[in-house]
């Protein structure tokens, strides 16, 4: 059995892990992650993929953005539509800044190159995960692979393994308080081998259901359809998600969106969670591991590049100046930018989907409401202050 010494150990190697453990290396704090799927799953997981204003900054800061800058596609607004009527709601001229679309994927490659050149250690498949003496000061992240057992010894432990992970389980019955909602809908995604043909994303309510346009590169479009939780991807074929999208998103104007092999495909339920407070001693909870917002909002890595930027600065003072005030607030500190998100998530999934169960009274203010944000520059100005991300305030 082999005992490895660190100071904070970090389970799961999705944006949250792999940024925290950079941010901690560029303050001279050591760590090491802990990942149970391979590199090459880890790189090629197709999820998110918009990144906040607030985002790209915190990544070109910390000396990982050049390939984002490089490739990463700079959109200065987007579109909202109504049954095939669409309005531009102009991020820059409202706010002043623009986000970036760039694949979850990229930016989980940029910091797993970054940190194995750094000479980082991350341990891909690593085993099973379990942890011990957490109550105590010097917890242990456990790790059984192969008959092979290894103990990491550390002062923290984050936990940063997503929404099915192990860290918050770990954590004593009683400590967590669950806020939880579910939604009556999930989202069916593709990503197709079509050249986008519009600029910029498109949020799309339509009486079938919400539809999205998005793109990933100048050759690869992504979108999206409302389906029905329980919906088996069996049963779209390629031709049956082609003719609901071309519904959902043709408009008044003639504009229908380009078609393509379809590359892959998936369902994703929707949910907004997020279990307080993100601290129990020595564990920290960063990132889907804390809350789970529903994709409307485009909010998911977002939060997460959010929640480890604080939590860096707080592990960075300790070591640095012995002051843990900023390790004490980490839970407070988040909770209140990941209650706003998780507020304006809600809201953008409210505004676009179709709730099959709404009263024809909450279907029209649902109407009223979307004609509201498509014809008010207030409106707008506040939806596109959320989007482009709100700014990181000083713990
Ligand atoms: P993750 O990226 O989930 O990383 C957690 C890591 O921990 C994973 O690599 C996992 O393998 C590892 N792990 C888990 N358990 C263990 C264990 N026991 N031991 C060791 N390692 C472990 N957001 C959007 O905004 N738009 C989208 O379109 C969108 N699509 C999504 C589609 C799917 C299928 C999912 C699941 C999420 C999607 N999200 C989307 C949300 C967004 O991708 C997440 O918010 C983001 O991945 C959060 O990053 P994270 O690092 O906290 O967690
Ligand atoms: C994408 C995903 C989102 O959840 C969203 O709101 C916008 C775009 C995307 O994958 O491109």
């Amino acid at each position: 059995m082999a005992r490895i010494e660190t100071q904070v150990g970090i389970v799961g190697a999705g944006p949250a892990g792999l940024m925290l453990s950079h941010l901690l290396h560029l303050a001279g704090v050591h760590s090491v992650i802990l990942e149970a799927r391979s590199r090459a799953y880890c790189e090629e997981r197709i999820r998110a993929g918009v990144l906040e204003y607030t985002s790209v900054r915190m990544l070109e800061e910390a000396g990982v953005g050049e390939r984002l800058d490089r490739q990463g596609l700079r959109h200065r607004a987007i579109e909202l539509g109504l049954n095939g009527v669409r309005h531009r709601i102009a991020f820059e001229e409202l706010t002043g800044k623009c986000i970036t679309v760039y694949g979850q994927h990229e930016v989980v490659k940029d910091l797993i190159a970054r940190r194995l050149a750094d000479g980082g250690l991350l341990h891909f498949e690593c085993g099973t995960v379990s942890l011990h003496g957490i109550e105590g000061n010097r917890p242990s992240i456990r790790v059984e692979a192969g008959g092979n057992t290894d103990e990491i010894h550390c002062d923290y432990i984050a936990g940063c393994d997503g929404s099915h992970g192990v860290v918050r389980p770990s954590f004593p019955e009683g400590s967590l308080v669950n806020y939880e909602r579910t939604y009556p809908f999930a989202w069916l995604g593709i990503l197709a081998e079509a050249a986008p043909t519009r600029d910029e994303l498109l949020y799309m309510h339509h009486e079938r259901g919400f539809a999205l346009y998005s793109m990933r590169t100048p050759s690869i479009t992504r979108l999206y359809l409302q389906c029905r939780p329980d919906e088996d991807i069996a049963d779209w074929s390629d031709d049956r998600i082609w003719n609901e999208l071309r519904t959902r998103l043709s408009c008044k104007d003639g504009w229908r969106p380009s078609e393509g092999k379809i590359l892959q495909k998936g369902i994703t339920g929707m949910r907004s969670f997020v279990a307080e407070p993100l601290q129990f001693g020595r564990l920290f909870l960063a990132g889907d591991a804390a809350h789970i917002v529903p994709p409307t909002g485009a909010k998911g890595m977002n939060l997460a590049l959010a929640d480890v930027h604080y939590l860096a600065e707080a592990l960075a003072a300790f070591y640095r100046d012995g002051d843990d005030r900023r390790l004490t607030s980490y839970s407070a500190t988040c909770l209140s930018r990941i209650w706003t998100t998780q507020r304006f998530s809600w809201w953008m999934t409210s505004l676009l989907h179709r709730f099959e169960n709404a009263s024809a009274f909450d279907y029209k203010r649902q109407l009223a409401e979307l004609e509201y944000v498509m014809s008010s520059r207030a409106a707008a100005t506040s939806l596109a202050e959320n989007y482009v991300g709100l700014p990181l305030h000083e713990a």
